[in-house]
């Protein structure tokens, strides 16, 4: 009887020792799902040190090597993340942006307070030309937030007019005497920002038919319609503005739907950035995983009125937010960033990969020293968080063709709550590689995943990975490259199909697969 409970003990420990992950992978492309490069968003504010001390430095800055002003070696970085495109003027400061005050000779500018972020001086020596050349130096596509809180309809069709009219209007002569002859060509535009909140405190329905008015005016001057509009979004989990939205505006004003979700702890208690407990993380993983519902939900209601996904789901703010670090502006929005911000990168991406046929773009907030940046500046110096290690090892998903990738995951617990352990996407690029990106959120235990390949057979898996000791390491200008990308070896392909792979605790992994 003793020998029997032994061997019954034994085998109940094995299987909990060797319990698994498991995940079936279809290797079929569906040439209607495609990761759209442009998930891959980012956003740059005039807030805090984003702006100036992070992009710009200014034309005369002989200690900081610039292009026009913009820091050469934050270019190079970006451009290795390969930035599909960059959201600007704000956030909230789009709202108080009147984008004349940014033309013209610098010294003539004028000076305005910026009433949203710390209530500093705005000398407007950063505007719309210097935007503009910056993307493209950067390769990336801009997107305009337009001013509706405090702009006339007059403002903002000038402004479309200002940067993408080739022939002879006011605002194209006022452009060429500012020294452009040719039009930029911006494509995605914002029609106001939190609508809900600081963009004008405004019921859905009153901001829906504004935004009617507004986008009429929003629209390429030989009206062949190839903008794209993008209606300020629901707060999380505001359903009611989805609803009222995609109700009231006419298809043929509309490109896309905005939603904002950060993973704050709480608003009132955001915890800090760094030196976080267990369960902060965890509570921190659990705001970033409900990004799930939240697309599901609002996608749901997106369907009833668009059931062709005409319309984009357009998560233009997303990211972690924390205390400030200490010392510093509260007004800023400057704070460190951890593994854990990896882990709410990779997470996201995953889920953003998975709902690919509505959200067709979205933007991490924010790129420099502002939120869960990917950049961090502090005089010359430059550093890369782990989230910018995310973003780059995941680039491999732009325009990549969606894998279904069904994860079936033991439970990360804290406390009495559980979320997931692994989660889990993957794609096939246009040269036929197939990428699986793998992130395990537990901060204490390994994870194994054994996943089953169906429709293909492939030659070999490589990988890259990114991990530390403690779910709190983040780089430090004393320390830049704590964290970063290093090979990963623990994947091994059986027979072509069959993939097993051990992923450290808090690790993300991208591996790469070739037929
Ligand atoms: O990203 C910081 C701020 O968060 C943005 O200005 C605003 O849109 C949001 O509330």
């Amino acid at each position: 009887m003793k020998q029997k409970l032994l061997t019954f003990l034994f085998l109940l420990g094995s299987f909990a020792a060797f319990s698994q992950n498991t995940g079936e992978l279809t290797a079929k492309t569906d040439p209607n799902r495609v990761i759209s490069r442009h998930i891959y968003g980012h956003f740059a504010e005039h807030l805090g040190r984003s702006i100036y001390d992070g992009f710009y430095v200014g034309e005369d800055n002989t200690k900081i090597p610039n292009t026009a002003g913009v820091r050469n070696d934050v270019v190079d970085a970006l451009k290795k993340l390969k930035i599909p495109n960059l959201r600007w003027p704000g956030g909230c400061f789009a709202d108080t942006y009147h984008w004349k005050d940014g033309i013209g000779p610098k010294a003539q500018r004028p000076t305005i307070v910026n009433t949203w972020w710390g209530g500093v001086t705005e000398n407007n020596s950063f505007g719309t030309h210097d935007f503009l050349n910056m993307c493209e130096l950067l390769g990336t596509e801009p997107y305009l937030a337009g001013n509706m809180a405090t702009g006339l309809v007059q403002e903002l069709s000038d402004w479309v007019q200002y940067v993408n009219f080739a022939g002879e209007s006011p605002m194209s002569k006022l452009r060429k005497a500012n020294g452009r002859e040719k039009p930029w060509n911006v494509k995605y535009w914002g029609i106001g920002n939190e609508a809900w909140g600081c963009g004008g405190n405004m019921t859905p329905e009153y901001y829906a038919n504004e935004y009617r008015k507004y986008a009429t005016f929003v629209t390429d001057w030989d009206n062949s319609s190839k903008l794209f509009r993008i209606a300020s979004g629901a707060n999380s989990a505001d359903y009611n503005w989805t609803e009222v939205l995609m109700k009231n505006i006419p298809k043929n004003l509309i490109e896309g739907v905005a939603l904002h979700h950060y993973s704050v702890i709480d608003w009132a208690k955001k915890g800090p950035a760094t030196g976080f407990d267990e369960q902060q993380y965890f509570t921190t993983m659990k705001r970033a995983l409900f990004m799930d519902e939240l697309i599901t939900k609002h996608s749901a209601i997106m369907d009833k009125y668009d059931k062709n996904k005409r319309v984009a789901l357009v998560v233009d703010e997303w990211g972690g937010w924390y205390e400030v670090e200490p010392g510093t502006n509260p007004g800023f929005l400057y704070q460190q960033n951890t593994m854990r911000d990896a882990m709410i990168a990779g997470a996201t991406l995953n889920i953003f990969h998975k709902h690919s046929d509505r959200v067709k773009m979205a933007n991490l907030a924010q790129t420099i020293n502002v939120l869960q940046a990917v950049i961090l500046t502090e005089g010359e110096k430059m550093l890369l968080t782990p989230t910018y290690h995310v973003m780059e090892m995941y680039n491999v998903h732009q325009d990549a063709f969606l894998l279904p990738l069904e994860i079936k995951s033991n439970n990360y617990t804290v406390g009495n709550e559980s979320l997931p352990a692994v989660s889990a996407s993957a794609s096939k690029d246009k040269q036929g590689v197939t990428h699986i990106s793998l992130v395990n959120i537990d901060s204490k235990k390994d994870q194994e995943v054994s996943i089953n390949i169906n429709g293909a057979k492939y030659k070999g898996v490589t990988g890259r990975i990114l991990a530390s000791k403690n779910i709190n390491d983040h780089n430090t200008f004393a320390k830049p490259d704590l964290i970063k990308p290093a090979n990963f070896k623990d994947a091994k392909l059986k027979g072509g199909n069959s993939l097993n792979v051990k992923l450290p605790p808090a690790s993300v992994v991208v591996l790469e697969l070739k037929e």
